[in-house]
């Protein structure tokens, strides 16, 4: 296992390696190989699993194969393409072993490819090649290869070869091919049988002695076991059984704390082993855990010992492996007492020195490194850093041009990130823990980019050769390499992990790929599939990822099929609970982000019936999630909503019934509720200022009850109105305050909620009875005055008439009660039709406030223009006469009999006449156009506005309603009840049902996807019926293969009219006869 790892530099240089492929070679390789060779590659065409031996493939051959194969790959567009032609070939070739692939097809078929294309590559280096296949080997041990299987496989390859290449795949190609894929089966079978009994022993121990026990069963499939080893597990068995003291002792010592778990265990034998100081084994035991469950992986192991000798570099004092050795087999033995024999010994031994092997190649060094580096970053200028940033990337696009087509931003931003891995290398070293952490987010953040992993490595080259360029120390240039390198692993995994055939799917942005991508997926899974994607403790949404990166198609289709209702004969699958689970935010998301897409979401939430009975159907709204959050609180879905300001979408049915729903049974009432004393504030001031107020054209004398009436409600309007709107007033300041919404657009500070019209009105109201109070009358006509001439409370005396401050305090009063009408507009919201037409009286206001102004205009301008003339007008000589007289012309409240003392002064008649030309014939006339206009542009939304305006109710209403009645209110929703579909047909739980009339919406097919067949839930679902386009893409692919193979079977009738002697030779002339139209005529 370990020879298979590759050492940090290598990995960095092994780009650099001679392709043997690419080397200037005249030689005819697609020629026989001579006898020599045939000699070497026969004995390479048998499997052999009986040891782990070098294959020494002549150079020709490698040649040959090499190019061959790069040939096959070059065939197809895409390289997922390659990897389904041999895949699907494979599976052709043997249906039944279709179940030993558990990954989706896509990634299971680029995982074959890239592994087989490895090993092509390094089949000129015998060790190389070697080391890759056991790496590739130890990713088998759960397969069950054999060497029958092998040979399909391998064959089934080679067919495909044949069909893409022709004659291009000589025989040399064809048994180098053969013989690295006959190897590569071999060593999977040898190592499978070598290790594979001794990796599920340490797994099943561990998961004892870590008290894991939920991940057996998957190393039960590792290898089925010996007899033996049942024989010694029964042994075992049947000690515990017929020991019983041994669990009575414990049960004396119960009051102790008893070590259960191997962290616990081993700290215990630590401190007996008189270890107790040594701080780096915690760090080992940390790391423990990921190092055994990853033993089958070399790569993983590689990386987890890379990580952890950083992690012990921070540990002062000497590292003694072989003692953590000592207590760790302690601690095993104690934990794993039934089972433990000699084989475990043999086991974990061999862990132990790998992982030691591994740790001493590196320890001690860190230290060193960390400090060149960090001298070596602090002593880099800006000039030299935009040096490295630029050769970085120049470099680089050398070694792997493609990488230009994924770095597609600004040079600014690129050097930004050549910076940024610079400081990352250094970062590695500092804080390996976090660094590991924030890598798995940067790795799952490059397999939305669609960064594929095999230019990870000419990175890494590239940027350790400008580095080079910059230092001449060696430990600087070691560190940066060795940092690197682990950086680029760890994203390589997390990429691996990651690259779920979702994500591949999103990354092109075509709906066909995603749902051949989801197809494969368990039906039980399938929602997450879409929905999550977690590499250690980092996880990324495909969705939102789909949302983020713009792939808005696949995002559509991704909310659809999440939306979409199936069924089997068990279960219903519906991933509406799955969605808001795992984003609860996800209106808010779609508002800012992808809008386009809130009415695909609020559509999947409802299901209408087929079926129609009496005249309605049925209608399942799954709304539970738009109204309660994951705690049960009130959702913010309609607040949401409300910011987003979309008449359109709050009048979508789901909306509309949700808001409805919270209306009618909870927040009308407590509307109603607080309202009740606004309305009775009204009927006070109305009394007190209008209907009860004393004032002299009444003629009506004061009476002493009326002024008492007067006088409660007056103090009641300063107090019990005024107090509160003060209250609200000082609660909002402060909060916007607090929270810092104030605005400035306007040079002076604004506070937000002033913005709101409800609130500047309250606001307007506060100062009006403010100014009120201070000019009361009560206060100045002497409240207890009881003289002749004032009653008590009297309203009504010389001082407030002489002093004007009585028609202040009535001009005030007259204000305050419009103010107090207006804002009992707000009950409007109880019908969406007053409510709308409010609505539209408000927006068309704007149009009124321009034909006011420019009336104003005109009537100024007339105005002065008359003054500037001589007339002899004695009753209108002044200016504001005539700007009344204007304005009362213009509002047809002049009187007639004025109109005609004009007469006798033609001069100012001009004017006028041309004065009510402008204002009755073009301003009058513009308004009436204009609020058309208004009306027909506002008309439309007016219902969704009106619903906008109830929604902020109702969200304004929520807040202070308690939570007991809001519980009560869920309670009465019922949304764990399961809803039937049609008669009979109990469904799915979390909505509400309704009936529509049919008429309403016409359904002619039923949106349950319902399947027949197995109804596992491990069970992908059944394909769903292929749309036109895929069939006809289906038949073009068979007639090319039919025609392909057309031409190889004339190939194999000719070969044996010729009796030719090699493959070659017969499938180049018959693709030669083929091409040039003769072969038809034999056949
Ligand atoms: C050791 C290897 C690499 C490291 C440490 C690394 C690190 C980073 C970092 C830190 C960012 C900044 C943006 C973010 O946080 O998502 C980034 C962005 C990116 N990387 Fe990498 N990267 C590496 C290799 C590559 C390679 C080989 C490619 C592809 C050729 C690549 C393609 C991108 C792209 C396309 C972006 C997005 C840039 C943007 O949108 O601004 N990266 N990378």
């Amino acid at each position: 296992m370990s020879e298979a790892e590759e050492d940090s530099s290598e990995y960095a240089e092994e780009s650099e390696e001679e392709d043997p492929s690419t080397g200037p070679d005249s030689e005819d390789l697609e020629s026989e190989p001579d006898d020599e060779e045939m000699e070497v590659l026969k004995k390479y065409l048998s499997v052999n699993d009986k040891s782990l031996d070098d294959l020494e493939l002549p150079p020709k051959v490698v040649k040959s194969t090499v190019r061959a194969w790069d040939s096959f790959v070059g065939v197809f567009e895409r390289k997922e393409s390659a990897a389904d032609a041999i895949y699907g070939a494979f599976f052709d070739a043997a249906p039944n072993l279709q179940g030993m692939f558990r990954a989706p097809r896509a990634t299971m078929g680029l995982r074959i490819l890239t592994g087989i294309t490895s090993f092509v590559h390094a089949a000129h280096d015998a060790t190389l090649l070697r080391r890759q296949v056991e790496a590739v080997a130890f990713n088998h041990l759960d397969l069950d290869v054999t060497a029958p299987r092998v040979e399909i496989f391998r064959e089934a390859t080679m067919e495909v070869f044949d069909l893409e290449l022709g004659a291009l795949f000589g025989t040399r190609a064809r048994m180098g091919l053969s013989s690295i894929m006959t190897y590569a089966g071999g060593a999977y079978i040898f190592c499978r049988k070598e290790y594979a009994g001794r990796i599920r022993l340490l797994l099943r121990s561990w998961n004892t002695a870590a008290k894991k026990g939920d991940d057996v069963d998957q190393i039960e499939d590792l290898d089925s076991k010996s007899d033996e080893e049942e024989e010694e597990e029964e042994v075992a068995q049947e000690r515990v059984e017929v020991d019983p003291t041994k669990s009575q002792e414990g049960g004396k010592n119960s009051q102790l704390k008893v070590p259960t778990t191997f962290d616990e265990m081993f700290l215990f034998n630590a401190a007996v082993m008189g270890y107790s100081n040594s701080t780096w084994m915690k760090f080992i035991l940390e790391y423990f855990d990921p190092i055994v469950t990853n033993v089958a992986n070399s790569y993983r192991l590689q990386e987890a010992c890379d990580v952890l000798s950083l992690n012990l570099a921070k540990c002062k004092g000497e590292i003694n492996l072989p003692e953590f050795k000592a207590v760790m087999l302690a601690s095993l033995r104690s934990l794993v007492p039934k089972e433990w024999n000699s084989q475990h010994e043999v086991a974990w031994n061999w862990l132990w020195e790998n992982v030691e092997r591994l740790l001493t190649k590196q320890l001690g060094k860190p230290r060193a490194q960390q400090k060149a580096l960090e001298r070596f970053v602090v002593n880099l200028s800006q000039d030299a850093l935009t040096g490295y940033c630029r050769d970085v990337y120049k470099r680089f696009f050398q070694l792997a041009p493609s990488g230009q087509d994924f770095f597609k931003q600004s040079t600014t931003r690129l050097f930004f990130i050549a910076e940024k891995i610079v400081e990352m290398t250094v970062e590695m070293y500092r804080t390996p823990k976090k660094m590991v952490e924030e890598l798995s987010g940067l790795g799952l953040r490059h397999v939305g980019y669609g960064v594929p992993t095999e230019l990870f490595s000419p990175y890494v080259t590239a940027a350790v050769e400008i580095v080079r360029g910059f230092t001449t120390d060696d430990t600087t240039e070691t560190a940066f390499a060795w940092s690197l390198t682990l950086i680029a692993k760890i994203m390589v995994r997390t990429l691996v992990e990651g690259s779920t055939v979702v994500m591949q799917a999103i990354n092109t942005n075509i709906e066909k790929n995603l749902k051949k991508a989801i197809a494969v997926a368990p039906r039980g899974k399938r929602a997450m599939e879409l929905l999550n994607i977690t590499v250690g403790t980092q996880s990324i949404s495909p969705l939102y990822w789909a949302i983020e990166s713009g792939s808005l198609v696949c995002a559509q289709a991704m909310i659809e099929d999440l939306l979409t209702i199936r069924a089997d004969r068990d279960n219903y699958y519906y991933g509406a609970d799955a969605l808001f689970t795992r984003h609860p935010e996800v209106i808010k998301k779609l508002s800012s982000s992808a809008p386009s897409l809130l009415e695909t979401l609020l559509e999947g939430l409802v299901w209408r019936s087929r079926v129609i009975s009496n005249g309605t159907r049925r209608v399942n709204c799954y709304c539970k999630h738009l109204m309660q959050d994951v705690d049960g609180n009130p959702h913010q879905a309609l607040q949401w909503l409300v910011e987003y300001g979309n008449p359109v979408i709050i009048s979508q049915f789901t909306i509309v019934l949700v808001a409805d729903l919270i209306w009618t049974r909870l927040a009308a009432y407590h509307f109603l509720l607080g309202r009740c004393y606004f309305l009775f504030t009204l009927c006070v001031a109305v009394t007190s200022q209008s209907f009860l107020s004393y004032s002299k054209a009444s003629k009506t004398p004061e009476t002493l009850e009326s002024n008492t009436v007067v006088f409660v409600c007056r103090i009641f309007l300063y107090l019990g109105s005024m107090g509160k709107i003060l209250y609200g007033q000082i609660r909002c300041f402060q909060a916007d305050c607090r929270n810092g919404d104030i605005d400035r657009s306007f040079y002076i500070p604004i506070p937000q909620y002033l913005f709101s019209l409800k609130e500047a009105g309250n606001f307007l109201l506060l100062w009006i009875l403010v100014c009120m109070c201070i000019e009361e009358p009560l206060w100045h006509c002497g409240v207890w005055s009881t003289t002749e001439t004032a009653l008590i409370f009297s309203t009504h005396c010389e001082t407030v008439e002489e002093n004007g401050s009585k028609r202040r305090y009535t001009g005030f009063s007259c204000v305050a009660i419009l103010l107090y009408w207006a804002l009992l507009l707000d009950f409007s919201i109880f019908s969406m039709h007053i409510s709308a037409y409010v609505l539209v009286f408000g927006r068309v206001l704007s149009e009124v406030a321009l034909f006011v102004m420019a009336l104003a205009f005109v009537v100024v301008a007339f105005a002065t223009s008359i003054m500037a003339l001589e007339h002899d007008f004695v009753e209108m000589a002044s200016m504001d006469e005539w700007l009344l007289s204007l304005t009362e012309m213009s509002l047809g409240m002049f009187h007639p009999d004025y109109y005609r003392s004009l007469n006798s002064e033609s001069n100012v008649l001009i004017v006028v006449i041309i004065f009510m030309l402008i204002v009755s014939i073009i301003l009058v006339n513009l308004l009436v156009a204009q609020l058309n206009q208004a009306y027909q542009h506002v008309y439309t939304d007016m219902q969704g506005y009106a619903r906008l305006n109830r929604a902020s109710v109702i969200v304004a209403t929520l807040e202070g309603i308690s939570n007991k009645r809001w519980g009560r209110f869920l309670r009465g929703m019922n949304f764990e009840e399961r809803l039937e579909f049609n008669e009979g047909d109990v469904g799915l739980a979390g909505g509400v049902q309704i009936v529509e009339p049919a008429a309403a919406h016409i359904v002619t097919v039923d949106s349950i996807r319902r399947f027949g067949g197995s109804s596992a839930p491990t069970m992908p679902w059944p394909d769903e019926e292929d749309s036109m386009e895929d069939r006809f893409d289906r038949l073009e692919k068979l007639i090319v293969s039919s025609v392909k193979k057309m031409g190889k079977g004339r190939s194999k009738k000719k070969k044996t009219k010729d009796n030719g002697s090699s493959v070659l030779a017969s499938l180049s002339g018959a693709t030669d006869e083929g091409s040039d139209g003769s072969g038809s005529g034999s056949d």
